[in-house]
């Protein structure tokens, strides 16, 4: 698999933008370290039948595996007044032979950098406030098509002053 401004990384890795062949296999890996009980999350009603954001969706490789895919989707924040277009994070996935090298928070750093030179103001997504936090997430004052804990509920602003609060719809 070739991956667009692939970039040598830790230990014969790369990371790059993902490509729409990789689907396959990013669903594969993802479904493995879910289980099925994944696509009854909260948090699927906003990807199901969308297109991530290609350009703002990395894989990891080594010698041209895939070892770990962050994917990041259109979303908008509406409230009774406004509606923004933010990106939504997730699944972040690496495979296990690969944890604890650092190449989870290698991706989420590249999607977050990519979401930021885009333009977007904000990434939201749905997980634990202990590993994101680190990464500049806080939690959101933000409602989600279904149940979710409100305390996995977080955000990552590009700019200083900006708050979003409301209702977040899958876009389109
Ligand atoms: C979460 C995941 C992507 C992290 O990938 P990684 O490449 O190992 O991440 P990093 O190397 O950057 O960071 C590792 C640290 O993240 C933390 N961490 C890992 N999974 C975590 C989780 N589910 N919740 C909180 N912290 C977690 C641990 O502190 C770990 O440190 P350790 O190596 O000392 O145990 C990987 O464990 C994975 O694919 N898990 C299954 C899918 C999943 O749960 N995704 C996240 C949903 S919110």
């Amino acid at each position: 698999m070739d991956s667009r401004d692939s970039e040598p990384l830790l230990q014969g890795f790369t990371i790059g933008t993902e490509t729409p062949e990789m689907d396959a296999h990013i669903i594969g890996m993802t479904d493995r370290a879910f289980g099925p009980g994944r696509y009854v999350k909260t948090a699927e009603r906003l990807r199901e039948g969308a297109v991530p954001y290609r350009d703002m969706s990395f894989v990891a490789q080594k010698n041209g595996r895939l070892a770990g895919s962050v994917r990041l989707w259109p979303i908008v924040v509406k409230t009774d007044e406004t509606s923004e277009t933010i990106a939504f994070l997730g699944p972040i996935v690496v495979e296990p032979e690969f944890r604890s090298l650092g190449l989870g928070k290698q991706l989420i750093r590249r999607a977050l950098e990519a979401a930021a030179r885009s333009g977007l103001r904000a990434v939201a997504l749905v997980g634990d406030a202990t590993y994101f936090g680190e990464l500049g997430f806080a939690r959101a004052d933000l409602t989600l098509p279904g149940p979710v804990d409100p305390r996995r509920v977080l955000i990552h602003y590009f700019e200083d002053g900006v708050s979003l609060s409301g209702e977040i719809t899958r876009a389109g």
